[in-house]
C-alpha cells in the first residue's frame, strides 16, 4: 500500500493528460497534450473538436505517462479518472478508456472530481516540501477557465468534506480573460498573454466601477446568493464599451491581421502591436479581476475563520493574483499556498493525487458510473 502507484487520466476540457503518482505525492510522470492550436482560431474551446482531439491523443498520452514513470499497464495499482465537472463528450473519452483499462487489467477504478483535483495539486506539492501540517478549515479558491468557486474544507476520516460558499454567477474568471483577449485581438488563451502585457500598462488608467464586477441577483427561485459570489460578465461589456468610445476597433483589426500570420505568437510579438491605451486597458482589466478575487476570498476567510488559503486552477498561474494574495493574506497572517505553474492548469497528476485517499479507503467506482458535466464537490 505505501508504494501504490495510481495512473491518473484527465480529459474534462482541452488537455488530454495522464500521470503516474506514487503514494499520493511522488509524481513519476505528468504528460499533458494541449489542444491550444486546435481551438486558437475560435478564441475558445469548441466541445466537438475537444472530444475528437482527446480520442486521437488518449492512447499515446497514457502510454507516454507509463513509459516516463518506468511503469507498465500491469505494474500500476489503480486507475483514476475525472468524472466531472467538464464537457460531457470530453469527459466520456477519458472515462471510457479508464473503464476499459480497469476491466481488462482487473484493477480498481477511482472517480475523481476535477475541482478536488485542483485542490490536491496544492496539497501534493506541499507534501513534497515536507509540509504535512495543515490547519483547518482550509479555504480554497478554484479559479480557472471553467470555474470560479470558493470551497471551505474540513478534514474527515476518509478525505476532505467541502462546503461551496461562493461561485461565479456568470462567466468564470479565466473565461473573462479569454473573452477580453478575443475582443482585443489577442491570442488564445487570453490569461497568459494578458498577464504578460499587463506589466507594460498602467493598472489605474481605466476605472471599472464596482457595478461592473458585482454579481447581480438574477432572481432564480431557490437560488441561494452568498456575499462571496463573483460575476465577470459585466467587466467584459465595460471593456467593449471602452473599445467603442475610445475608437480602438481599427487598431484591434490591424493586430488580428498581423497576428494571423504568426504561428505561435509570443508576448513580445503581441507587445509590439499594442499602443499605450490598449496596454493600460489590459492592465486595468486584470487589476479589477484580481482585486475582486482577492477581496471576496479574504472577506470569506475572515468571516468563516479559515486557517489556511489555497489558490488553484489555471488563473492561479497569474503573477499579479499571486503577488496580491501573498501581500494581502500576509497582512492578516493567513498562510496562502499555490501550486507551481505546471500544476495550476489542467493535468492528471492532480487527479491521481486526489484519488490517493480514496484508494486507501477503497472508495472505488462501479462499472456503471458515467460523466457528470455539472458534478458538485461536497
Ligand atoms: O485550469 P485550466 O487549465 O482549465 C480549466 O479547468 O478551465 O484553466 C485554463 C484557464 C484559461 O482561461 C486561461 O486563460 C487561464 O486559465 N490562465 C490564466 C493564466 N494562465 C492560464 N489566467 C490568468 N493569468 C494567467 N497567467
Ligand atoms: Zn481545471
Amino acid at each position: 500500500m505505501p508504494e501504490a502507484c495510481i495512473l491518473g487520466i484527465e480529459t474534462s476540457c482541452d488537455e488530454t493528460a495522464a500521470a503516474v503518482v506514487r503514494a499520493g505525492e511522488h509524481v513519476l510522470s505528468n504528460v499533458v497534450s494541449s489542444q491550444i492550436a486546435t481551438h486558437q482560431p475560435y478564441g475558445g474551446v469548441v466541445p466537438e473538436l475537444a472530444s475528437r482531439e482527446h480520442l486521437r491523443a488518449i492512447v499515446p498520452v497514457v502510454r507516454q505517462a507509463l513509459v516516463e514513470a518506468g511503469q507498465t499497464y500491469e505494474s500500476i495499482d489503480a486507475i483514476a479518472v475525472t468524472q466531472g465537472p467538464g464537457l460531457a463528450g470530453a469527459l466520456l473519452v477519458g472515462i471510457s478508456f479508464a473503464k476499459a483499462l480497469s476491466f481488462a487489467l482487473n484493477k480498481p477504478l477511482i472517480a475523481v472530481n476535477h475541482l478536488e483535483g485542483h485542490i490536491h495539486a496544492v496539497l501534493l506539492e506541499e507534501k513534497q516540501k515536507g509540509n504535512f501540517e495543515l490547519a483547518f478549515p482550509v479555504l480554497s479558491l478554484v479559479v480557472s477557465g471553467g470555474h470560479t468557486h470558493l470551497f471551505l474544507a474540513e478534514e474527515r476520516e476518509h478525505g476532505w468534506k467541502y462546503e461551496n460558499i461562493g461561485r461565479t454567477r456568470d462567466d468564470a474568471a479565466g473565461e473573462a480573460f479569454d473573452k477580453v483577449a478575443k475582443l482585443l485581438g489577442l491570442p488564445y488563451p487570453g490569461g497568459p498573454i494578458i498577464d504578460a502585457l499587463s506589466r507594460h500598462g498602467d493598472p489605474r488608467a481605466v476605472r471599472f466601477g464596482p457595478a461592473q464586477i458585482k454579481h447581480r441577483n438574477r432572481g432564480t427561485p431557490g437560488d441561494r446568493q452568498t456575499p462571496y459570489d463573483f460575476s465577470f460578465s459585466g467587466i467584459k461589456t465595460a471593456v467593449l464599451r471602452y473599445v467603442e468610445t475610445e475608437h480602438l476597433r481599427e487598431s484591434i483589426a490591424a493586430r488580428q491581421k498581423a497576428l494571423a500570420s504568426v504561428q505561435k505568437p509570443q508576448a513580445a510579438d503581441v507587445l509590439r502591436l499594442c499602443d499605450t491605451k490598449t496596454l493600460n486597458l489590459i492592465a486595468s482589466f486584470q487589476r479589477s479581476v484580481v482585486d475582486d478575487l482577492v477581496s471576496k476570498t479574504l472577506h470569506a476567510a475572515r468571516e468563516r475563520d479559515a486557517r489556511m488559503l489555497f489558490v488553484t486552477g489555471g488563473v492561479a498561474a497569474n503573477s499579479q493574483l499571486r503577488a496580491t494574495f501573498e501581500r494581502e493574506a500576509g497582512k492578516e497572517g493567513l498562510p496562502v499556498m499555490f501550486p507551481s505553474r505546471k500544476l495550476s492548469t489542467d493535468n492528471a497528476a492532480m487527479i491521481a493525487a486526489a484519488a490517493w485517499p480514496k484508494y486507501q479507503s477503497a472508495q472505488f467506482a462501479g462499472a456503471d458510473f458515467s460523466a457528470e458535466a455539472s458534478l458538485a464537490l461536497r
